[in-house]
């Protein structure tokens, strides 16, 4: 039988994902928690994140000790701002030593750490100001980062200054989803305009103080194809991708920020970044809906094919992943990282096929030269899904963890990603061993039939 190995690159990393609120547990000075104990109808079934994985009861350090077990090399988590600067101004030594203790705790294992330094969450004195509508929460989300890069930047190289910014403002501010829950096209607009030039002040900041760090931030791409007729819906489609994909990382190259609204001239936020993240889950189907003025009578829905996500997600199409790291390397000419790619899979029947095609698609952008260096699945551990909460369909975890009993419970998908990290590849053998059905058509072009004796002529 042939073999077959998809090498990756020597120092690539590989890692895990985790966001503090969703793993923390406790963090009652945020507008999430705000939000969860504001509800009804905010979070799943009106749940709280309570303790989540109790990382803040020191639980990181047997999670920890799984990615170790998996052969990772890094780890991407979020500082928590709420706890770090409770009020304007005053910071929280002990929550500072608790993130410096974590990073110890990283380095110890040989895990790189990468800090996000926003994950969606505010402290609630932002909030209550406007949270990112308000301009002056630019100034002080540079303060806070420096506050942290003072404290924790002799040991951690890699930092993701915001998550998603696109996510946050969309989810927040026009969607409704995230708090604080609003349908407002003007203040979605606004809050990506900020982020854009908090990025780019907090990039400059770091940079000053540590002339070393790696600075970039973590972009959520979403695929999107226009509904039949596609004469009809490609406009709607471009629409969706100008906006969502393309408006932030154009701005930080061109230094003119296109958002549907108007063009806003941002020169200043140009060079800065070091790399970019790109977080990838889900494809979707666009089209225009007369009867959705709330949206901008874009209406964005599932494929009828291909392997379907729950809820109102989209398509599982792994696939995917080569499209946006072609576009991010072409458009920023910088290394990329995957910060977060994952399936919510509670049984893991999707998910070492999902790992299986994301890695045969990213080592595809590896051969065509895009500059890709590391891969953190999301996640290490189920964790609090936001707006989802605790939904038994969005188990995102390698690990399997019970918020009640605090148990954790491995999944097979563990140990694929284990053999990946260890090889520092993908091999034919391991996806015969995971996937054996689908083992011929993941690897095209090689002989895995067990030969045939032909009868003789
Ligand atoms: C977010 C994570 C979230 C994941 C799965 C990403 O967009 O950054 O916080 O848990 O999606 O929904």
């Amino acid at each position: 039988m042939v073999d077959f190995m998809m090498h990756f690159p020597k120092g690539f990393l590989w890692g895990t994902a985790t966001a503090a609120h969703q793993v923390e547990g406790g963090n009652t000075n945020n507008q999430w928690y705000e939000w969860e104990t504001t509800g009804p109808g905010h979070v799943f079934q009106n749940q709280q994140s309570g303790l989540a994985c109790d990382w803040w009861g020191g639980r990181y350090r047997e999670d920890f000790d799984r990615a170790v077990e998996m052969h990772n090399n890094a780890h991407r988590f979020s500082v928590e701002w709420s706890r770090i600067e409770p009020e304007p101004g005053q910071f929280d030594e002990t929550a500072l030593e608790c993130y410096a203790q974590m990073v110890a705790a990283l380095h110890e294992r040989q895990l790189e750490p990468m800090i996000t330094l926003h994950h969606f969450t505010n402290p609630l004195w932002i909030e209550k100001a406007g949270g990112w509508t308000n301009p002056e929460t630019i100034q002080h989300f540079d303060r806070f980062v420096r506050r942290v890069v003072q404290a924790l930047g002799n040991n951690v190289k890699f930092w993701c200054t915001i998550n998603e910014p696109m996510v946050y403002a969309t989810q927040s501010y026009l969607l409704g989803r995230f708090p604080p829950g609003r349908h407002d096209l003007g203040q979605t607009m606004r809050v990506v305009e900020h982020m854009l030039r908090a990025h780019a002040l907090v990039y400059r900041g770091i940079k000053e103080i540590q002339p070393n760090a790696q600075v970039g931030f973590a972009k959520h791409q979403i695929s999107l194809k226009p509904r039949f007729p596609a004469w009809v819906n490609t406009p709607a489609r471009n629409y969706v991708r100008n906006f969502f994909n393309y408006a932030f990382v154009e701005a930080l190259m061109s230094g003119v920020l296109r958002l549907p609204t108007r063009k806003i001239r941002v020169p200043d936020v140009r060079d800065t970044l070091d790399w970019i993240g790109l977080n990838y889950y889900y494809r979707f189907v666009v089209s225009f809906n007369l009867l959705m003025p709330r949206s901008l009578f874009l209406q964005q829905t599932r494929p009828r094919d291909g392997i379907q996500g729950p809820g109102d997600t989209g398509e599982i199409w792994p696939e995917g992943l080569f499209e946006h790291i072609e576009w991010l390397c072409k458009t920023t000419g910088k290394p990329l990282y995957i910060t977060e790619n994952g399936v919510p899979d509670p049984d893991d029947s999707l998910r070492p096929l999902h790992l299986i095609r994301s890695l045969r698609s990213v080592w595809q952008a590896i051969n065509h030269n895009y500059p890709v260096k590391g891969y953190f699945v999301w996640t290490l551990l189920d964790n609090f899904e936001w707006a989802e909460g605790y939904d038994p369909r969005f188990k995102f975890g390698l690990y399997a963890c019970d918020p009640a009993s605090q148990e954790r419970t491995k999944r097979r998908s563990a140990d694929l990603y284990g053999e990946i990290c260890a090889a520092n590849a993908l091999t034919a053998d391991m996806i015969r061993r995971y996937v054996p059905d689908l083992a011929d058509q993941l690897l095209p072009g090689i002989e895995t039939q067990p030969e045939v004796n032909l009868p003789p002529r």
